[in-house]
């Protein structure tokens, strides 16, 4: 296990389509994939994106404790290998989001209420599954960075877009913490 170095926004490997991953049950995967869960839980972050880390392959990893959720519902720790999102009908909701890659900021983001995504897991089934609410707004961001797609690039209104710090009525200026807006993924 090792933690690893995350890139922030500005780096190209952030900006890069990612790769599909050709094989999801071998072993540098499995590898990543442990190396990545620990990047997350290290940096107090409740997604993280293979581009994140420098690895331009399509492998997202995810868990949101219910305490960091919006709706207080628990998204279990998640692990999506070659994911695709397609929204289901045309209900929008906006929320704040933050990002590992943009430490300490935070942006208003409108996005599907619900998607239906498949993936294939590290044993090589494919599954679907369909998500909603804050849970469908984490698996969103996250497979928007295998495209290429920072959340600030999502926002319609960019005076939303700050520092959590400066931002009034936020109770938390750190994502180690409980937030009220912009848990980073
Ligand atoms: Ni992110």
């Amino acid at each position: 296990m090792a933690l690893l170095k995350i890139a922030r926004m500005g780096n190209p490997v952030l900006m890069t389509r990612a790769e599909a991953v050709a094989d999801p049950t071998s072993p540098p995967i499995a590898s990543l994939v442990r190396d990545m869960v620990e990047t997350m839980a290290d940096a107090g972050g409740i997604g993280l994106a293979a581009p994140q880390v420098h690895v331009g392959l399509r492998v997202v990893v995810y868990y949101v404790p219910a305490s960091r959720s919006d709706d207080g519902e628990e998204a279990p720790l998640t692990i999506m290998v070659n994911p695709v999102v397609e929204a289901l009908g045309t209900e929008t909701t906006i929320d704040a989001e933050g990002c590992l890659s943009l430490p300490g900021m935070s942006g208003l983001v409108r996005r599907p209420t619900r998607v239906r995504v498949s993936y294939e897991n590290l044993e090589g089934d494919r599954i679907e599954r369909e998500v909603t609410g804050y849970h469908a707004r984490v698996v969103q961001h996250e497979c928007d960075h295998l495209d290429g797609i920072l959340y600030p690039m999502r926002m319609d209104d960019l005076s939303s877009f700050g520092y959590l710090d400066e931002i009034p009525n936020n109770s938390a200026c750190s994502d180690r913490q409980e937030n009220d807006r912009g848990s980073a993924a």
